[in-house]
C-alpha cells in the first residue's frame, strides 16, 4: 500500500515580519510531518507566502518600490526563519509564482462557466482613509472599526461566488466527515455559521491593482482570499503535474489558526466543490499566543522574534515549549517564566537527569556495553508493559493532532523509569555481583532509545544526540517508528560511557 500524506500551513502575508504566531502553525506542521515519516508516508508539506493584495501594494508604495520587489525582500525572511527551525518542509509556494497565476485563473475560469460566479454589484460600509469595506456589523457605533471615522455607503460592481448555493452540500459534508475540522468547538463553530444561512461572495475588486486579474475582465483583480487558498493546490502540481497532484489530494490536513477558519471551512470547500474537487479530509484550527498575557502588537512593541528566543533557549527547547506548555487547539500564553520553567523542570531535571544517570551507570557497571539480558524481576515487567501502553497512547494522540497529551505520554514513561532505577538500585546489584544489573539496564535503554524516537518529531536534533549518547550512531529521521517502538538489542551500539548534558539549566 501507497501510504501518503499531505499537509499544508497557511500561507504567510509578507506585509508582516515572522513572529511567534507564524512559527507555531509552521512547527506544528513539521511536527506531523516528521512523525509521519516515521511512519514510513510518503510526506508532500507545503508552506508559502501570500503576496497579493492591498496592504502589499500600500506597504511598496511607501517604500516607493514595486509591490514585487517588496515581495522578494520579504519572502526571505520567512524561509530563513524555516532554516533557522528546522522545518522540513518539501514545497513552497509564492502566490506571485506564474505556476500559481494561471491555476487561480483556471479555477476562477472554470468556476464562472459554470454559473457559480457572476457580475454584480458590491454594496456596503465603506472607509476611505482605510480604503476598506465594512458590514453593518463589523461597524463600531457606527463608525469604521479601524480609525472610528464615519464610513460611507458605497457600490462596486464586483464578481460574486455563489456560496448561497453551497449551504446544503457544506451541511452534508460536516455531516458525513464529522472530524473534517478539528476541534470539535471549530467543527461547532463552522456548523452553526452554515446553518444560519449563507451570502453570496464577493470575489473580485476594482480597487486596486496588486492581484491576479480576472480572466476575460482585467479591471477587476481576484479576490486575496481565493487567489491564497488556491496555493494548496498549486503547491502539488496542479495543471503542471498531475500525477504528484493526484497522488496528494485531496489534502490530509490544513492547519490554521483559528482565526482563518471560516476562510478554510467555509469558502474553500465550496470552491472546490464548485470547481469540482474533493474537499480537503481535515481542517486543523489551533488557539493564539499571547505574550506575557497581552495581546501581541506592534504598537505595544511585544511581537516575540523567533530568531531571539532560539538564540536564548535553543530550537529544540523552543519547540517542545510551544507544544508542551498549551493543549493544541487552545490558547495559549508566552512567557520566559513559562519557557524557563519548562526547560528546567522537563527536560534538565526529569529527562536530562535520567538520560545522564543512566549512560553514567551503563558506563561504570557494564563497562559501557548494553548485553542481552538475564533473570527477570522486579518492575522488569512493568516497565515494559507500560512503555508499551504509553507508545500506544502517544500515537492516538499524535493521530488527532493532541500533540500535549502525546508528550504526557512520554514524560509518564520518564517517570517510570526514574521510579525503576530507584527500585531496582543498580548501584545495588552491581556492588553484589547480581546478574540482573544487565537486564535492568538493558531495560532502561530500550526506554531512552524508544523516548528518543518519540521525542523526535518535537526535537529532532536532540533526539539524535540522545542517540549518540547511548550508543546509537544511526540516523533518527531514516528510522521506522514500528521497528523501534520494541524492545531489542541491536548489535550495532557503540561503547557507551560520557555524556555531555543534553538539556542544562537555564540560571535566571
Ligand atoms: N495569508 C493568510 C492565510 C492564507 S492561507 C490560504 C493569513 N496570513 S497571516 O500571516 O496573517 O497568518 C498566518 C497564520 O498565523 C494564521 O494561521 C494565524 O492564525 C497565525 N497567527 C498569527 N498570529 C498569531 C498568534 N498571535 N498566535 C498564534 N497564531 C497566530 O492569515
Amino acid at each position: 500500500m501507497d501510504k501518503k500524506y499531505y499537509i499544508t500551513t497557511p500561507i504567510y502575508y509578507i506585509n508582516d515580519v515572522p513572529h511567534i504566531g507564524h512559527a507555531y502553525t509552521t512547527i506544528a506542521a513539521d511536527i506531523m510531518a516528521r512523525y509521519k515519516r516515521l511512519l514510513g508516508f510518503r510526506v508532500f508539506f507545503l508552506t508559502g507566502t501570500d503576496e497579493h493584495g492591498q496592504k502589499v501594494e500600500k506597504a511598496a508604495e511607501a517604500l516607493g518600490i514595486h509591490p514585487r520587489e517588496h515581495a522578494d525582500r520579504m519572502v526571505d525572511r520567512f524561509t530563513d526563519l524555516w532554516r533557522v527551525l528546522n522545518i522540513s518542509n518539501t514545497g513552497f509556494v509564492r502566490t506571485t509564482e506564474e505556476r500559481h497565476k494561471k491555476v487561480v485563473r483556471h479555477i476562477f475560469q472554470k468556476v464562472f462557466e459554470k454559473g457559480d460566479i457572476y457580475l454584480g454589484e458590491y454594496e456596503d460600509w465603506y472607509c476611505v482613509p482605510c480604503e476598506a469595506y465594512y458590514t453593518e456589523l463589523q461597524l463600531k457605533d457606527g463608525a469604521c472599526p479601524d480609525c472610528l471615522r464615519k464610513p460611507e455607503k458605497l457600490k462596486e460592481e464586483s464578481f460574486f461566488f455563489k456560496l448561497s448555493k453551497y449551504a446544503e452540500p457544506l451541511l452534508e459534508l460536516l455531516e458525513k466527515q464529522k472530524d473534517f475540522i478539528l476541534p470539535d468547538i471549530r467543527y461547532n463553530e463552522v456548523a452553526s455559521f452554515v446553518k444560519g444561512g449563507l451570502r453570496d461572495l464577493s470575489v473580485s475588486r476594482t480597487s486596486f491593482q496588486w492581484g491576479i486579474p480576472v480572466p476575460g475582465n482585467e479591471r477587476h483583480i481576484i479576490y486575496v482570499w481565493f487567489d491564497a487558498l488556491t496555493n494548496y493546490l498549486t503547491g502539488i502540481g496542479f495543471l503542471e503535474d498531475m500525477d504528484t497532484f493526484n497522488t496528494f489530494w485531496p489534502c490530509d490536513a490544513h492547519l490554521i489558526g483559528k482565526d482563518i477558519l471560516r476562510f478554510h471551512g467555509v469558502y474553500w470547500p465550496s470552491f472546490l466543490m464548485s470547481y469540482g474537487l474533493t474537499p480537503p479530509k481535515h481542517v486543523v484550527a489551533h488557539g493564539w499566543w499571547t505574550i506575557e498575557g497581552q495581546k501581541m502588537s506592534k504598537s505595544l512593541g511585544n511581537v516575540i522574534d523567533p530568531h531571539e528566543i532560539v538564540k536564548t533557549y535553543g530550537v529544540d527547547e523552543f519547540r517542545f515549549f510551544l507544544f508542551r506548555e498549551v493543549p493544541f487547539g487552545l490558547d495559549g500564553d508566552f512567557s520566559k517564566h513559562a519557557i524557563v520553567h519548562r526547560i528546567n523542570g522537563d527536560l534538565a531535571n526529569d529527562f536530562g537527569n535520567l538520560t545522564s544517570r543512566s549512560v553514567t551507570m551503563i558506563g561504570k557497571f557494564l563497562q559501557g556495553k548494553i548485553e542481552r539480558p538475564e533473570a527477570k524481576g522486579g518492575m522488569d515487567d512493568f516497565v515494559e508493559e507500560n512503555t508499551m501502553r504509553l507508545i500506544n497512547e502517544y500515537q492516538k494522540n499524535m493521530e488527532v493532532f493532541a500533540y500535549h497529551k502525546a508528550l504526557q505520554s512520554i514524560f509518564e514513561i520518564v517517570s517510570i523509569l526514574n521510579k525503576y532505577i530507584d527500585s531496582e538500585a543498580p548501584w545495588k546489584l552491581a556492588k553484589e555481583g547480581n546478574p540482573r544489573i544487565k537486564t535492568v539496564l538493558y531495560n532502561i535503554w530500550n526506554s531512552l532509545r524508544i523516548v528518543a524516537v518519540l521525542f523526535y518529531p518535537f526535537m529532532p536534533e536532540r533526539s539524535q544526540q540522545i542517540w549518540k549518547a547511548i550508543g546509537i550512531g544511526r540516523s533518527i529521521e531514516k528510522v521506522s517508528f514500528d521497528e523501534e517502538k520494541r524492545f531489542y538489542l541491536p548489535d550495532d551500539i557503540a561503547t557507551i560511557d560520557k555524556i555531555t548534558p543534553i538539556f542544562p539549566r537555564i540560571e535566571v
